[in-house]
Order: C-alpha cells, then sequence, then structure tokens
C-alpha cells in the first residue's frame, strides 16, 4: 500500500529514488477549472461542499503529477465551531466579524467537536483516499495556535501584528488561555482529519515569523509543541512557518518530522544547522514560477544541489502558489525535479 511511496519514505528520511514535490496552494486561483467553480460557489461554500473540495484536491494531482495531494480547505475553518463568525470577502480575503478584545470573548470560546463542526471536510477526506486509490498520500492540515490567535485578535489579516503582540505581551495569563483553547482545538481538528484517513499533518505557522526569538521561545513554542507531541506520533508532520529563519532551530524544538522553510536561506545550509535528524521541505521563492522555463530549471538544479541528495528533503515551495502563476509552469516545475533528481 501507500506506506512505501516516496513521500512518506522522504518524511521518515529514507531513500528515495526521486525527490518527491508538491505545492503548497497547488490547488487555487492559478487554475482555470478552479476559478470556474469559483464562479458558481462562494469560498466557504466551496470547503463546506464535500464533492466539490475532493474534486478541487484532485485537479492538481492529475494536472501536475505531484507526489501528495492536500486536503482542500482552510485552516480558518475550525474557528466558526468556536463561535467565530468568519467571512471570506471579495478576492478571498478573510475576515473576523467578532474579534476577541477581552477575557469575556476568550471565555466564551468554545472546543470544537470535528463531526459536528467539520463534517464536510471529514467527509471530503473519505472521498479523496477512495478516489487516490493508494496512489500518492494525502495531507491534512491545520493552522498552528500563534496563526490562528493572530487572526482571532486582529480581525483578518495584518501588517504588524500589533494587536497581537500587545495582547501576548500585555496580558500574559489570557494570552496562554487563548493558546490552550486554540491548542486543544489544533489537537482535535487534526487528530480527526487523521482519524478520517489523512496520511501526513503539515501545522502552518505562516505568521509566527513577526516574533522575536525569544518571545517565540516564552509564548508560542510550548503551545506549538503540545500540539505537536499530541498528534505527531501517529503520522509524519511538516511544521511550516514563513521568515523564522534567525530562529529554526526553536522550530524544531517544537517539533515535527520535516521542517518546512521560506527562500530566505539556503537550504542546504539550513539543513546541516539544524542536524539530519530531521527532515527539510522547500523552498523555491514562489515568484520564480513567473519566469521562463531556463530560470525556473536553474532554480530547481540549485535547490537539489543545496539538498544534496540527502534522504529527507522534500521538494516545494517557500510559501504559496501566486494566483498569476501560469499553470504550464507549475506542471514543467514538478516535471523537472522529478527528471533532475533521479538517483
Ligand atoms: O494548499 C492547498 O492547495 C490547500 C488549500 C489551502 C487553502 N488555504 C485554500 C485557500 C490551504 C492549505 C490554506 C491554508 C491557509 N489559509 C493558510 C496557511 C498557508 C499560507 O498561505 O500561509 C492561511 C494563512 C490561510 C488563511 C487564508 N485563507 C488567507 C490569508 C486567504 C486569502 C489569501 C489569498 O490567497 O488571497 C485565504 C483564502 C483561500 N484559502 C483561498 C484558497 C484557494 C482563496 C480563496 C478564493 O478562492 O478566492
Amino acid at each position: 500500500m501507500g506506506e512505501d511511496h516516496v513521500f512518506l519514505r522522504a518524511c521518515r528520511r529514507e531513500s528515495t529514488e526521486y525527490t518527491p514535490v508538491w505545492l503548497m496552494r497547488q490547488a487555487g486561483r492559478y487554475m482555470e477549472e478552479y476559478r470556474d467553480i469559483r464562479r458558481k460557489v462562494g469560498f466557504l461554500d466551496l470547503c463546506k461542499s464535500p464533492d466539490l473540495a475532493a474534486e478541487v484536491t484532485l485537479l492538481p494531482v492529475r494536472k501536475l503529477g505531484v507526489d501528495a495531494a492536500i486536503i482542500f480547505g482552510d485552516i480558518l475553518l475550525p474557528l466558526e465551531g468556536m463561535g467565530i463568525g468568519l467571512e471570506f470577502a471579495e478576492g478571498g480575503k478573510p475576515l473576523i466579524r467578532n474579534p476577541i478584545k477581552g477575557k469575556r470573548d476568550i471565555e466564551q470560546l468554545r472546543p470544537i467537536e470535528p463531526e459536528e463542526h467539520v463534517p464536510f471536510l471529514l467527509k471530503a477526506i473519505e472521498i479523496v483516499r477512495r478516489e487516490l486509490e493508494a496512489r500518492i498520500p494525502l495531507i491534512g492540515f491545520s493552522g498552528a495556535p500563534f496563526t490562528l490567535a493572530s487572526y482571532l485578535i486582529e480581525g483578518g489579516h495584518s501588517r504588524d501584528y500589533g494587536k497581537t503582540k500587545r495582547f501576548m505581551l500585555e496580558s500574559p495569563p489570557l494570552w496562554r488561555l487563548l493558546m490552550e483553547k486554540l491548542t486543544e482545538v489544533t489537537i482535535r481538528y487534526l487528530k480527526a482529519q487523521v482519524q478520517g484517513g489523512a496520511q501526513v499533518l503539515q501545522l502552518f505557522d505562516s505568521w509566527v515569523g513577526c516574533l522575536s526569538p525569544w518571545d517565540y521561545e516564552a509564548y508560542v513554542l510550548p503551545h506549538s509543541r503540545r500540539v505537536i507531541h499530541e498528534v505527531g506520533m501517529q503520522v509524519p508532520l511538516i511544521h511550516f512557518s514563513v521568515g523564522t529563519g534567525g530562529f529554526l532551530h526553536l522550530i524544531k524544538e517544537a517539533g515535527g518530522d520535516v521542517i518546512g522553510i521560506d527562500w530566505r536561506t539556503d537550504l542546504g545550509e539550513t539543513w546541516e544547522r539544524l542536524g539530519y535528524n530531521v527532515g527539510i521541505q522547500g523552498n523555491l521563492d514562489p515568484s520564480v514560477l513567473l519566469a521562463s522555463r531556463a530560470v525556473i530549471e536553474a532554480h530547481v538544479r540549485k535547490i537539489l544541489q543545496s539538498a544534496g541528495n540527502r534522504p529527507g528533503h522534500i521538494f516545494n515551495l517557500g510559501h504559496g502558489v501566486l494566483p498569476q502563476t501560469p499553470v504550464e509552469n507549475a506542471i514543467f516545475l514538478v516535471e523537472t525535479v522529478h527528471r533532475l533528481s533521479k538517483r
């Protein structure tokens, strides 16, 4: 069965015949088929329709030939079950209707029951697993507690995370209460995905790179570690963050079988620094996919050389596919990684 798939073997740092590759946001607006579906269905409704979400999950599998599927959804999906009003405005930007302002708001947050609050996600996982017939593994995912907290406090995306940091630094006991609640929700959300059939997990701490190493260590690391400790025993877990080149050793300390990095650090140097007892995922700059094939190929070659054919490298972008990416370039990327990494 799928246990032997190159992607799972790479997660376990076993040798593979080529370097496996998938792309964050591999199902999305850069694909015409996705845009066609989105003209008819809103983003949240799409996430809540298991047949459509499964269809969208499988689009890049068929079109790009990637080595893993990632279930179509969003890191913000578990928030509604906690009592948070969630919207995706025109252009897909998330908006929280009732952001967290103080103690009462935090006390009112409820833990989620995945079967009750995200049944659509579990159903989509079941459909995708059936359709994939063990050809490639399915990744489940969640936001990490800090990244979720930042949405809850800022009410949406932020440039400087001023409100979040002020809250964290000025009210440590309340911050801890909020993080503990989000940790519990994240654990339940990820465990349910594994029970439903997800074979690998990715924890997205997308915005934690706004913190200093000291504040990461004091206010975030213990909570991320608890999530990973509770769910990471069952399946391999990829711990991803952006802009954390200065404290990746702490990200590793929090846990994960594979550390996902962005393009601002050299992959080979970073891996050496972290040690080879952990896998590494990354790290092509997504903008490279806007350039010519020659440029893409040269960048792929650099990253593969930097990884040095060591077991445990999963090729990916350093962050999500940009919506303006030509789909042919994403297809070319996957083909090029496979061709150039063949041992
Ligand atoms: O990788 C995949 O193909 C799976 C699908 C996926 C989506 N969101 C679909 C989506 C995944 C893994 C996510 C995770 C996610 N969501 C993260 C972490 C990853 C990252 O990029 O750092 C974050 C921070 C979110 C929150 C979120 N959802 C934002 C900030 C946005 C708008 C951003 C944008 O791209 O404009 C969304 C909306 C969203 N999530 C879209 C998609 C395809 C666009 C919605 C649309 O169709 O209009």
